[in-house]
């Protein structure tokens, strides 16, 4: 402030916020200074792999009391949904019994109902709930009504909290004929930046900054962070959040992508990053030139067409089964995505990033064609290419950073 003119009102509400503090009792002054303080972090510890399990879940209580909840982490969309116990419900087998409802249906006029129904609600009964109906990339869908209760969960220094957050009781749940078998899963928990997110209903509660951070172990398990005390064991890069107006994925770019180092003429793509994706996707022509890449690059003599393994369409096996992801590897190339708008800044693909070992012994290509997936003309990283690095989801900075990271183990917090 030195040498400028401060007005004089500035002052005096400089000195009056002064003495509220010292006296601790002018609330409209004490209480914003306060929440601050409330801000806390969470840490979850992570079930699952990407072959064979196909996805990654935390254990969440919810209700009074307390039931326990395997859900799957999906940083893709924005509601949290459990399938529930309602006479004439479809539901698919499941851990646990389903969650039961008990008169807690959010009203129609609730905002968060707005934010789940958007522009064209489903059509109406004649009552005043908010049903939803969610469908997700691979054509799976959830169908049902927001209900709120107490999730139980505890902060890092210890305290537990309850704080009553909306959520989709889904009675009718489908799954795509085509695709892979469904996960065995009591629901989803929508990690996106939309309303409907218990991230962001947490942080608009005061209850955690809006950064959500996760950390894939390749051996399975790991962890999930709400919160943004995070300290990264080593450097982390950051890449700015790019929002589609259409969209509510974590995007970034755009990128080229390299294969061993050298141009691969995919240039300028858009990717997204999706923990609800088991494996990566690329569209048709991206697609179609990276596994000729790859397919052209091994050695005939190490790897041929394992055509009786359907693990996934693209599979090769060994002079004998492999008895571990390296042992394979050492046989493929790195791919590597450089963001070349955002300081030429690259996301390493190693082999471990894009492969998997089947049951049988043979490796498997965990890149797909998105087209052929029904996915359209996406590129998604899914949990494959993300293990073994500690990955966040900032949408108050609105961008996302990535270090690797060993995720057995809890991370250090500030
Ligand atoms: C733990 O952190 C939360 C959130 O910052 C805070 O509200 C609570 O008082 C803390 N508890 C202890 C025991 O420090």
């Amino acid at each position: 402030m030195k040498g400028k003119w401060v007005p004089s009102w500035v002052l005096s509400v400089w000195y009056i916020m002064l003495l509220c503090r010292y006296f601790h009792n002018c609330s409209a002054f004490t209480l914003p200074m306060k929440e601050q303080s409330y801000f806390g972090t969470m840490v979850f510890l992570l079930d699952g792999n990407v072959y064979p399990k196909g996805c990654y879940q935390v254990v969440l209580n919810v209700g009074q009391p307390p039931r326990p909840y395997f859900l799957d982490v999906d940083t893709g969309s924005d509601l949290t949904w459990l399938q529930c116990d309602i006479p004439g419900a479809k539901n698919l087998p499941a851990p646990h019994h389903p969650y039961k409802p008990n008169n807690n249906l959010v009203k129609r006029d609730d905002p968060i109902c707005a934010s789940i129904q958007g522009t064209n609600p489903p059509v109406h009964t004649p009552t005043d709930q908010c049903d939803y109906e969610i469908e997700y990339a691979d054509h799976c869908s959830s169908y049902g009504v927001l209900v709120r209760d107490a999730f139980q969960v505890k902060y890092t220094n210890g305290t537990s909290i309850a704080p009553p957050l909306v959520f989709g009781c889904g009675y009718d749940q489908k799954v795509s004929q085509s695709g892979p078998p469904p996960p065995y899963t009591d629901g989803i928990i929508g990690l996106g930046n939309g309303k409907s997110s218990i991230l962001s209903q947490m942080s608009s509660m005061g209850l955690i900054r809006n950064v959500v951070g996760h950390c894939l172990s390749g051996q399975g398990g790991g962890f999930l962070i709400l919160g943004n005390d995070i300290v990264p064991s080593s450097g982390i890069v950051w890449l700015p959040i790019v929002r589609a107006s259409t969209e509510k994925e974590y995007s970034l770019g755009p990128a080229d992508v390299l294969f061993n180092g050298q141009a691969t003429g995919i240039k300028d793509i858009p990717i997204i990053l999706d923990s609800g994706t088991t494996f990566t996707y690329f569209n048709s022509e991206a697609y179609k030139t990276l596994s000729s890449l790859i397919k052209e690059n091994i050695d005939t003599k190490q790897l041929t067409d394992a055509e009786d393994d359907k693990s996934l369409p693209v599979c090769w096996k060994g002079s004998k089964p492999f008895k571990s992801l390296k042992d394979a590897t050492i046989y493929f190339k790195p791919l590597t995505l450089s963001f070349t708008k955002d300081k030429n800044i690259q996301l390493q693909l190693t082999p471990e990033a894009y492969l998997i070992l089947t049951d049988k012994g043979n490796v498997c290509l965990g890149i797909l064609n998105g087209f052929e997936a029904g996915l359209g003309d996406v590129n998604m990283i899914g949990d494959i290419s993300m293990l073994d690095k500690l990955v966040i989801y900032d949408n108050e900075k609105q961008q996302i950073g990535w270090a690797p990271a060993n995720c057995n183990k809890l991370p250090s917090l500030s």
